[in-house]
């Protein structure tokens, strides 16, 4: 595409370039997906109102977040396997962020690890923290960030239970991809995505393969979610989360 000049843009050259699984993966919601439905009418209603014989000039959107200057107050959301949307791609977004000026938010279910996006960013980027079971792994995980130099933990209090989404069942999400024969052809339409995914080692969730106990392999999002988020997530973990970082934090969710 030549021209990528809106929202919509994007979506059809993602359409085209990324394999079903995890396209379908960034445009789906839970269940009957109304929810998600209705947050994009939700969002089609806002409307921006003309102000007129106002000087225009020197207009800016530069404004601050938790204390750092942005230059638009929008910071780049946590989402989960972003690098199977493109290789590399949490350090992709989180370098374009950097030079937009905006910040970005790691998630813990990023393909690459707190320590890919540090080795290639300059400025402090923030961290997402899911309260899993295993309170190692998510202490561990918290002195990572710190070492990482993140100026935020964002923590996420909303997917203590994962919803039933049917895309992702029905294509068996999996980072990497299962070998199966739709998959193989899946991904073959898609030379670019193919040839960049063979050029990079970070094609699973590198934030927790080799860190958390037990866990050498990890495919499935979903079965990670059910076996290890932390049912009991309530405002005690907060104040403990919070002594343990020391820095600023941001309940999300
Ligand atoms: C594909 C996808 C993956 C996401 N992964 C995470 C995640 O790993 N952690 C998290 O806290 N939120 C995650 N979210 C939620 C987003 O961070 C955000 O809260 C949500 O999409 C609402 O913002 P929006 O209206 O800009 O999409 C994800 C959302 C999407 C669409």
């Amino acid at each position: 595409m030549s021209q990528i000049l809106t929202i919509a843009d994007l979506k059809d050259l993602a359409r085209r370039r990324v394999p079903k699984m995890f396209f379908d993966y960034a445009d789906s919601g839970s269940w009957t997906e109304s929810t998600y439905r209705a947050n994009e009418e939700d969002f089609q209603k806002i409307k921006f109102r003309q102000r007129v014989l106002v000087d225009m000039d020197n207009r800016s959107l530069a404004s601050t977040m938790i204390g750092e200057k942005v230059s638009m107050p929008v910071a780049l959301a946590p989402t989960g396997m972003t690098g199977m949307q493109h290789a590399n791609g949490e350090m992709l977004a989180a370098q374009a962020a950097e030079e937009f000026g905006v910040p970005f938010t790691l998630s813990t279910m990023s393909i690459c690890s707190i320590e890919d996006v540090a080795s290639v960013t300059t400025k402090p980027f923030w961290f997402q923290l899911y309260v899993l079971r295993d309170k190692d792994f998510v202490l561990n995980l918290i002195d990572r960030a710190k070492a990482a130099k993140c100026s935020a933990l964002v923590l996420t209090l909303d997917l203590q239970i994962l919803g039933q989404r049917h895309k992702d069942i029905r294509n068996g999400l999996s980072a990497p991809p299962k070998l199966t024969l739709t998959n193989i052809f899946d991904m073959a339409i898609r030379p670019r995505w193919c040839a960049a995914m063979a050029g990079t080692k970070r094609r699973t969730f590198r934030n927790i393969v080799g860190h958390a106990k037990g866990v050498g392999n990890m495919a499935s999002l979903a079965s990670w979610t059910t076996e290890q988020f932390d049912l009991h997530l309530s405002w005690k973990d907060v104040a403990w989360i919070k002594e343990r970082w020391g820095g600023k934090l941001i309940l999300k969710g």
